[in-house]
């Protein structure tokens, strides 16, 4: 499979490019993250490079509350995408996990992040965080692997997540937020099928 630009610019391409390299010339996902890292702080910096129609909410939202998943690039094997994840004012996603590591930032408006660990089978709140625009973490499963977003500003957030596997199509975990028990959850993307 090739690789697919569905935002083909040359911030985009330049980017993408970037971030292969480090994380080639990096030893572990933790290198890779600090590599990449000033490359990101510029994209969230950035407010030309994300064209409005990836801005859009989602009606029929595999997350529910109207949050629009919306594929920006996905390498041919699968192995690294870049998304933005759009969230409507007072939404807030299902609790879920990624299964892959990698870095997320915020872009536009600001955040309410519920991080949570899994123990003996079930997602337990460990930590919460307020996130503003230009914030962003790394994911580096298990740590903080599974987590919640909702939107506190009073316009939608943008965040954009680079992440090392198909996240929106891949089967991963969605947790109930009273017991804590995961089921199965795939969240797709407003803008491309998965297969
Ligand atoms: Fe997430």
């Amino acid at each position: 499979m090739r690789d697919e630009y569905l935002l083909d610019t040359p911030t985009v391409r330049g980017f993408i490019a970037d971030v292969r390299a480090a994380i080639a010339g990096a030893a572990s996902p933790a290198g890779a993250c600090d590599a990449i890292r000033p490359r990101f702080v510029e994209l969230l910096a950035d407010d030309r490079w994300l064209l409005p129609e990836f801005q859009e909410p989602n009606p029929d939202s595999g997350m529910g509350g109207g949050i629009g998943q919306w594929l920006l690039f996905r390498a041919g094997d699968r192995s690294l995408t870049l998304f933005a994840l759009v969230v409507p004012p007072g939404s807030a996603t299902p609790i879920h996990d990624h299964l892959a590591w990698g870095l997320v930032g915020l872009y536009r408006g600001t955040q309410d992040e519920e991080i949570y660990a899994e123990r003996g089978g079930r997602a337990e709140p460990v930590e919460r965080r307020a996130l503003a625009t230009g914030d962003f973490y790394a994911l580096l499963p298990p740590r903080d692997d599974i987590h919640r977003v909702r939107t506190t500003s009073p316009e939608t957030s943008v965040s954009i997540h680079l992440l090392t596997n198909d996240t929106g199509c891949v089967w991963r975990h969605a947790y109930d937020e009273r017991s804590g028990e995961p089921a199965a959850f795939r969240s797709g993307y407003v803008n491309v099928p998965c297969d």
